[in-house]
């Protein structure tokens, strides 16, 4: 961590060298730099966003601020804190019926359906995110049921993702969202939260 924020120092909010940070290839950095750079570009790129283009770079524009915090000290410290014990992996969602057990607790936090045909952006990265993968893991969500696993998904309020989880416990939620390619999508949009308990 402490190397993160030594890393993070460097990086400062201006507009030719975002560009310049943007074009690293993280293969090029040490790990605390390319955390850092993570950190940098999310602070200082547009709305936040996380996109990639089809080469899997990412492809957000610079984003206009007064004075960004690009190094939340405090935070970052007590983040790594609880994360000191953590495992995280980085896996398809259906892998997780490989190792829940009965007592554990699942969340899934899936690409949200679009809410309309226009508003189409269900992809983080190239592989996407499609009407047959929210099935899939409706069917993932189910099992689990069945096993004995706790579980809570949250999704965008929609016909669709209604018909998927009509078995379920479905309660509306209003969420902040600040990131959004349109204005008018941001500030408080209906979600659900699904629960199998
Ligand atoms: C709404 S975001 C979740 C954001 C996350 N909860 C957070 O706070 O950063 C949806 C995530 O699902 C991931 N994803 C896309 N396809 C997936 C798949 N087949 N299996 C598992 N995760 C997937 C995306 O990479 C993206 O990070």
């Amino acid at each position: 961590m402490e190397g993160v924020i030594a890393a993070l120092g460097h990086h400062h909010y201006e507009r030719d060298y975002y560009y310049r940070v943007r074009a690293q290839s993280p293969d090029d950095l040490s790990l605390p730099e390319r955390a850092a750079r993570v950190i940098y570009l999310n602070k200082t790129c547009y709305n936040g966003l996380y996109r990639e283009n089809r080469a899997g770079q990412f492809n957000v524009p610079f984003g206009r601020y007064t004075n960004p915090t690009i190094c939340d000290e405090p935070n970052l410290r007590a983040v790594s804190a609880t994360l000191r014990d953590v495992d995280i992996a980085r896996r398809r969602f259906d892998t997780v019926l490989d190792y829940a057990k009965p007592g554990d607790f699942v969340y899934f936090d899936p690409p949200y359906v679009p809410l309309s045909a226009t508003a189409n952006f269900t992809s983080y990265d190239r592989a996407g995110f499609g009407p047959d993968d929210q099935r899939q893991l409706s069917h993932v969500f189910a099992e689990l049921a069945r096993r004995g696993v706790r579980a809570m998904l949250s999704n965008s309020d929609t016909p669709f993702v209604r018909e998927l989880y009509a078995g379920f416990s479905v309660e509306q939620v209003f969420a902040a969202r600040a990131v959004n390619s349109k204005a008018n999508g941001r500030g408080k949009v209906a979600e659900v939260l699904v629960t199998n308990y």
